[in-house]
């Protein structure tokens, strides 16, 4: 049995398998269409938001201050090895899939299994995320314009209890930072003595983006590329816009929490690199993948990379670090000097931005879950292709219902921690199959290489693990029991309906 759980599927199998006309998807993408998809999935609430907690920290831990430039260039070294490691693997194996097609054929089904099920927490809880973000943009743009949504149909109901119980134990006084969630608080209404607080605006915007989706990748992809040159231009008018106002006293401590503070911005900070990888889910969707894959990846890191650096540097110069922990620092920055038109500008920007990653994302893990069920690992009816849109309509809007219930409810600190270490986890796993493979398949044709193996893959191991022990205990609780539910799972139905499996079991 336990062998049984380490049969491999084989790269030629795994190929002949998505060309299977049943369940076979349109190959429409070019390089272009995937630097776009790449910057769409990286760009988006993680420089937008979470980058005001990886600064200024919050109750439990350090921020990294004005060092955030080197947390983030830390973290794109890190991105930068297991890029290598998934540009060798994506183009070995162009199909639909990511990390789990390719965990498939080296490390075995279970380790497949496992990766794909920790690709959840990386795809659509991290969706979740930006949902909750997204509507809390959203909520101040259209505040800003004078359109007052009610702040309870924008925040979860805990963070609003939060907030209540801060300014109570604060004596009445009211920190900016959480001004949103304690007026959802005060004006919230009840029905039957039930309060009235959910992030109505995350669970719509979701919604819709699954009704893009489901009508077509290619007029998904064209609607990504409008999005990724919008945000590229406001992330530029911030940069240009805040240069002014930027107080060099401002970067001084540099490392106001020393390196423990860097690190911990690094690990949270991740969230804002993740993406790069969603490219090879849409493998299948290439026109070209071997030379298309590798520029994708490498493109949208590069162009990514500096443009938060030089966001990181005009941001920690314009307000001092301890000031920064709001849930929209780059708008907040241009409110803090009193520009605040620019504030508006950067507040729309966030929003469409958001937006591009949601779209990614949402489009990234039902095509996971189309290959795990052509597998048999998830029932067969999830692998269903619309027969007039060409798309795999029901897991797009199986995720799309379970990521929008999820972000009515979620608080975003939490949600970005698990997908950070999913997400890890799933690069770890990455990083080791390109060793694997190395030895096992030394000749296989690649479109691209991974140079110095096993030295790459090996560095991107411990950098990512790294990142991982910066993130707090509760978080590894949360990974271990999603990992438990997810073996019980796959040893209730994975293991006996394993496509894999009953045609050994046929073959002999
Ligand atoms: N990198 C994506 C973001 O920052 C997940 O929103």
């Amino acid at each position: 049995m336990i062998r049984q759980f380490f049969q491999t599927k084989s790269l030629d199998r795994i190929l002949s398998d998505s060309e299977n006309s049943e369940h076979k998807l349109k190959r429409v993408l070019g390089s272009v269409d995937l630097v776009a998809l790449g910057i769409g999935a990286i760009i988006g609430s993680g420089i937008f938001a979470t980058v005001g907690t990886a600064v200024a920290g919050d109750a439990m831990r350090p921020g990294a201050g004005p060092a955030i430039i080197i947390s983030f260039i830390l973290t794109a070294v890190a991105c930068a090895f297991c890029g290598l490691c998934y540009a060798e693997f994506a183009s070995l194996v162009p199909i639909s899939g990511s990390a789990y097609t390719y965990s498939y054929a080296t490390l075995g089904e279970l380790v497949a299994w496992i990766i794909g099920w920790d690709l959840i927490i990386e795809y659509a809880v991290g969706n979740v995320a930006v949902a909750i973000a997204w509507s809390a943009y959203f909520h101040q743009l259209c505040s800003g314009l004078g359109w007052n949504i009610p702040a309870w149909l924008a925040v979860d109901y805990r963070s609003a209890a939060q907030a209540a119980s801060t300014v109570a134990q604060s004596g009445g006084h009211l920190d900016p930072s959480i001004s949103l969630f304690y007026s959802a608080w005060i004006d919230h209404p009840t029905i039957l003595g039930i309060p009235i607080i959910f992030n109505f605006l995350g669970v719509v915007i979701v919604m819709l983006i699954t009704w893009l989706l489901v009508i077509g990748i290619k007029e998904s992809a064209r609607a990504n590329n409008i999005m990724v040159a919008i945000k590229i231009l406001i992330l530029f008018f911030f940069i240009y816009s805040g240069w002014k106002f930027v107080k060099t006293e401002n970067w001084s401590p540099f490392m106001p929490n020393g390196f423990p503070g860097v690190w911990v911005g690094a690990s949270l900070i991740f969230f804002a690199y993740i993406g790069f990888d969603a490219i090879s889910t849409v493998a299948e969707e290439c026109k070209r993948p071997a030379r298309d894959l590798p520029i994708g990846i490498f493109g949208s890191l590069i162009v990514c990379t500096i443009i938060y650096v030089l966001v990181a540097g005009v941001l920690t110069g314009m307000v001092p670090w301890n000031k920064l922990g709001v849930a929209d620092p780059l708008a907040a920055a241009f409110a803090y000097v009193g520009a605040d038109v620019s504030a508006g500008i950067v507040a729309l920007g966030a929003v469409i931005s958001m937006t591009a990653v949601l779209l990614v994302f949402q489009m990234g893990q039902p095509r996971i879950f189309f290959s795990m069920s052509r597998d048999g690992l998830l029932p067969k009816y999830f692998a269903k292709v619309h027969p007039k849109y060409q798309t795999p309509h029901v897991t797009t809007i199986w995720t799309g219902v379970i990521v929008a219930a999820v972000s009515g409810f979620a608080n975003i600190n939490e949600i970005v921690e698990l997908t950070n270490i999913g997400t890890l986890f799933a690069f770890v796993l990455v990083c080791i199959g390109v060793i694997i493979l190395r030895y096992r398949e030394p000749d296989r044709p690649r479109g691209f290489k991974t140079p110095l193996v096993p030295w790459i893959p090996i560095l991107g191991i411990l950098s990512c693990v790294y990142l991982m022990l910066g993130l707090p205990w509760v978080t590894w609780w949360r990974f271990f029991g999603w990992l438990l539910v997810g073996i019980i799972f796959y040893l209730a139905y994975g293991y006996k309906n394993s496509k894999l499996r009953t045609k050994a079991i046929q073959d002999k």
